[in-house]
């Protein structure tokens, strides 16, 4: 019978596969040690042309694990972003409740979901609102226990123009300084105060202040916050989040391509302190957004290094895409394996270095759990299939070597 399943599993990937239009694949690239593009910006590589995969070969039936209890062996928690979706599809919610403690408001927690037009133009100040999608999921938060990471207040994309801008008119002139500095501190205050007053504080351990704020070549990304306010727009977003936010709150930076930051984000860091040389920030956030060719070795070093400046490290958005940037790979049996061994590689070796000492982390959060709802969803980077299935890399993330594709 299950040999027959196997087959018939088989056959369906070769359907799909076939209905995509994918071939046999070139042999890998190795490697690039260049960077990638903005993950935010990211246009997939196109997906080369594959062979018939190969009949799976049979395997003893798989365990049913939980994330939430191997990760909390190693004191971690374990997170998911969240979509509404998630939680009013059974299918999706069962897999949220039963696999995670954590999660994050994949949109719902943006400036733009978060700073309302119309009332600030109203009220002649920058006004604050959370939406029912985001109330939604603080609900859903408080009644099944979940920890929560804010993401995010400060962003150069996903927050709209008209809040740098006179009048908060979209043809308004840009703001000054003054008025912008204004303007951020309002805002951080009212996203931690109405937190506080709607009773939802206590669940949040972390915070996104800022995001993708610094580029892979040590410079700083050029955008409206450092249009108006200037360079030091980072210093205030921390300073202000420092003085607004609950203590219980760790507050942090969060990027991509951190394999690439390590020389340049220490020193960064090492300038958000206050007056009396106390630190502002927390942690760095790791996004993780990662493809199966991308070294692990690599990846390590260069945590170690994040490591060293004595912050806390979350991985905050993980997804692996199957094989380089420059070029993906179609969900073959042997993709899907060699994917598998490396979230194993990846998530074991993380475990490895934080019980060691090397690394300060406390949570792992991955970009989504199923495939077809991810934002990478052509390349099959996360935990589940389509259909809910776990896959070898679901058993990598749950350390369960045996079912992971080696
Ligand atoms: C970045 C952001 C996330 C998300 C992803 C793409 O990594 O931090 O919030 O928007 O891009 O979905």
């Amino acid at each position: 019978m299950k040999r027959f399943l196997s087959l018939l599993l088989a056959g369906l990937m070769v359907l799909s596969l076939s209905a995509c239009g994918k071939e046999a694949p070139a042999p890998a690239p190795e490697p690039e040690v260049s960077v990638s593009e903005p993950a935010t910006e990211e246009v997939p590589a196109s997906v080369e042309e594959t062979e018939e995969p190969e009949a799976e070969e049979e395997m003893p039936e798989p365990p049913v694990l939980s994330l939430k209890d191997i990760y909390a062996e190693h004191n971690m928690k374990v997170g998911t972003c969240l979509s509404r979706t998630m939680i009013e599809k059974e299918q999706y919610s069962e897999i949220v409740l039963s696999q995670f403690n954590s999660f994050t408001m994949e949109n719902a927690m943006k400036p733009e979901a978060t700073l309302k037009q119309q009332a600030s133009k109203d009220n002649g100040e920058v006004t604050v609102e959370f939406n029912a999608d985001a109330i939604k999921m603080l609900d859903f938060a408080k009644e099944n226990n979940f920890a929560v990471r804010g993401h995010t207040l400060v962003w150069y994309s996903q927050t709209p123009d008209w809040f740098f801008r006179e009048n908060f008119d979209n043809s308004g002139e840009l703001v000054s300084r003054e008025v912008m500095l204004e303007r951020m501190e309002s805002y951080i205050k009212q996203i931690f105060e109405q937190l506080s007053t709607l009773g939802y504080a206590d669940m949040f351990y972390a915070f996104d202040v800022v995001n993708e704020a610094w580029m892979e070549n040590g410079s700083l990304r050029q955008c409206r916050w450092t249009e108006t306010i200037g360079d030091d727009y980072i210093w205030w977003a921390f300073y202000y989040a420092d003085k607004y936010a609950p203590e219980h709150i760790n507050l942090f930076y969060n990027d991509y391509n951190e394999q690439y930051k390590h020389v340049s984000l220490p020193k960064y860091v090492s300038e958000l302190v206050d007056e009396d040389g106390r630190s502002l920030i927390d942690g760095i956030g790791l996004q993780a957004h990662l493809y199966t060719q991308d070294s692990l070795s690599t990846y390590f070093t260069s945590i170690e290094r994040l490591a060293s400046t004595g912050l806390i490290l979350e991985i905050t958005e993980l997804d692996v895409c199957l094989g380089a940037y420059q070029k993906a790979l179609p969900a073959t049996e042997e993709n899907l394996r060699a994917q598998g061994k490396y979230y194993y590689n990846l998530i074991s070796g993380l475990m490895e270095r934080n019980e060691k000492g090397l690394i300060n982390m406390d949570s792992i959060t991955f970009w989504g759990f199923n495939d077809s709802l991810s934002w990478r969803s052509n390349q099959s980077p996360l935990l589940y299939n389509s259909q809910c299935e776990p896959k070898y890399s679901y058993y990598g993330a749950a350390l369960a070597k045996e079912f992971a594709g080696f």
